[in-house]
Formats: structure tokens, sequence, C-alpha cells
């Protein structure tokens, strides 16, 4: 795309032509104002975060266990028909949060979203959970893999979701290298996402990274783990490829599992590994697993949205397309341009003399 001075003077020369915008975020002019009661909820939302996971792993003082076990249970599951009308105290206080994610109240679905318009959907058809994953930088920012996913990218993607206010849970990726070099860092580039509407983290890694989980669970930032293939080591990993296939690899997922649940995780992401280790890994931790191309024995399941709408150039072999939302976008730009050309659009309805 042109620059708006390009495209105006390239209109001035012959038309008509057709033009159309393409966003990656925009939210500022229509987002939501937070009222001072709203803050106040989900302070309270997040204060709860904190309780249960540092309850359930000894990590607090006695006295705040018995408050964590008078916060209420899981709501039922949502549907777009229980959809609670936006903006609406009653709906921020309805709102998930990570004590909703425990074993035996699954399945959990979990679906990426990385903007306003994209996250208010998902949020409608009845998500669980909406992971602002650094996968954005594949699926909207064209990039080859998540290394070029910036600090900033995450924070802005992430502010654009939670203007949705989904009831859904709201985790943002903590990207490359924005937690690696240590506990200090991870707790600042934490806050950031969640002072950005983040109700959780997610990162990377498995023993290697349990301290900086349990810093960040003991400052009150809940964690999801990722173990199996993560993206953000593709170059040691030496591509996007299935792990855990050898029995070494098999037993280091296991243990990074039990390393993240000591450490105070409220959910793990296992992404491609084969079934049968998802099963046993799920048998051996507590805490909930979350797949993705890792078969049905977790207690959710989690796809990138753009692999499930059909707007991905290429989706992995275990994504499932459900919509072929590239041929709606292209039919319908195809059919402003012609009627542009011909003189159709725009029609009396829509000018005023
Ligand atoms: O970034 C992402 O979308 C993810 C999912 C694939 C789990 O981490």
């Amino acid at each position: 795309m042109g620059t708006p001075a390009a495209a105006s003077s390239a209109f001035a020369v012959s038309g008509p032509f057709t033009a159309i915008n393409v966003y990656l975020t925009e939210g500022g002019a229509r987002g939501t104002i937070s009222t001072s009661s709203s803050l106040h909820a989900s302070a309270q939302n997040r204060y709860r975060s904190h309780l249960v996971r540092t309850t359930a792993y000894g990590l607090i003082p006695a006295e705040f266990r018995k408050k964590a076990r008078r916060l209420p249970t899981a709501p039922k599951p949502t549907t777009a028909n229980t959809f609670i009308r936006r903006g609406s105290l009653k709906s921020v206080t309805r709102r998930r949060t990570v004590l909703d994610f425990a074993r035996g109240r699954g399945p959990y679905v979990w679906i990426t979203a990385y903007d306003y318009p994209t996250a208010r959907l998902v949020d409608e058809a009845g998500v669980d959970g909406i992971l602002v994953g650094d996968s954005l930088g594949m699926v909207v920012l064209g990039l080859p893999n998540t290394l070029g996913v910036t600090m900033a990218d995450m924070v802005r993607h992430t502010e654009a979701v939670a203007r949705a206010r989904p009831r859904a849970l709201v985790v943002a990726d903590m990207p490359f290298m924005s937690y690696e070099p240590g506990p200090e860092m991870a707790l600042r580039n934490a806050s950031r996402l969640v002072r950005a509407g983040a109700d959780a983290v997610k990162l990377e890694g498995g023993a290697e990274y349990a301290h900086i989980v349990e810093k960040l669970v003991k400052a009150g930032i809940p964690v999801m783990g990722h173990i199996g293939l993560t993206p953000q080591r593709v170059l040691t990993l030496g591509g996007f490829r299935m792990v855990g296939k050898t029995e070494e690899q098999r037993k280091k997922i296991l243990e990074d599992a039990k390393a993240l649940r000591d450490a105070g995780v409220f959910a793990i992401v296992l992404e491609f590994v084969p079934a049968s280790l998802a099963k046993e890994v799920t048998e051996s931790v507590e805490v909930p697993t979350i797949c993705i191309g890792s078969g049905p024995h977790c207690d959710g399941q989690i796809l990138v949205l753009h692999d499930v709408i059909g707007l991905s150039e290429r989706a992995p072999s275990f994504a499932k397309r459900y919509a072929d939302a590239a041929t709606l976008i292209k039919d319908a730009v195809a059919r402003y341009a012609e009627e542009v050309r011909k003189g159709l659009f725009p029609a009396k309805e829509h000018y005023r003399d």
C-alpha cells in the first residue's frame, strides 16, 4: 500500500480507482473507557488469580487460603446465547479468572485473537480462553517465525484484545528474549502485559525457566506454561516439527511439566507432541493441559484463529479449518471493486447532495 499522499496523487491522474484499508490493530477511537468500578472489579479478579495460584502451591500465608476457598466456582460454559451485554459491571464481575481452570472442569476451548474485532467475535462464540499469541508475528505481521515479535507488538495487541472486554480469560505471550535473560526482566515485561489488560502471561520452556515462573507467580502474575514444540526455539529445534518422539525427549517433557507445575503455572500448553505423551503428561500433573496438535487426552484444545477461519497462508497439518474467510473477503472486495468500476457504488443511499 502506498502512502495517502501517493494514493491521492495517483487518483488525480485517472480513475475510478478502488482503495480499501487494511487494519492491523485499530481501537483507540472505539475503545471502551474503564470506569473506576470496572477497574476495581478487574483488580479483584487479578487478586483472586493471585490467590488461587499461590494458595494451590502453598506460596502465600495460611490466612489467605480461607478466602481462596470461598471464591465462586466456575461459571457454566459460555455460548453465544448466554453472552452477557458487555459494558455492564455484571459482565466484568463474571469474567473468567484462572480459578475457572482446574482439572475435571474442561474441556476448555482456547483460541488466539490479536485485535479488537476478532476478540469480540471469539468471545461471543463462547471460548473459555483467548491467547494473544506471538503467532501474530506470522499470521498478522507476515514474519517467517515468531522471533521478530517484540514487547511493543505484544503490548499493542493485548491492549486491543482487552478493549473488547472479553469474558474469556486473556493470556498474553511473553515474546522471544523478554524473559530468558532473567527474573527481573521477566517481571518488568510481564507486568507491562498485565497493565495492557492480560489476565495472565504465557512463556515457552520447561525446567530451565521454572525459577522465572515462580517469581512471576509470587508477584501476582498467573503464568501458563508451554512445552513440546516451542516455536521460539525453532532455530535449535531445526524447524516446526513434532517433539517428544524419542525416549530422551519424552522424559524431558515429563520433567518439564512437573517443574512448571511445581513453579505454580495454572495451565500448560502441550504443542505438537505424540498423543500418548500428552496423555502421560496429563495424568502426571494436576494442572490442566491445553493441547495443540497433541491429540484428545488433554483438558482443553487451542488453535490459531487464522487457521480455524481459513486466513493462514499455510496452516499446520494438525489444525482444522472451519470457515473460508479468505474467499469471503476476496469475493466481497472483488464485488466492491467491480461496482466502483461500473459506477454502481456509491448509489443514492450512500451519499447526500
Ligand atoms: O503463539 C501462539 O499462538 C501459541 C499457540 C500456538 C499455543 O503459542
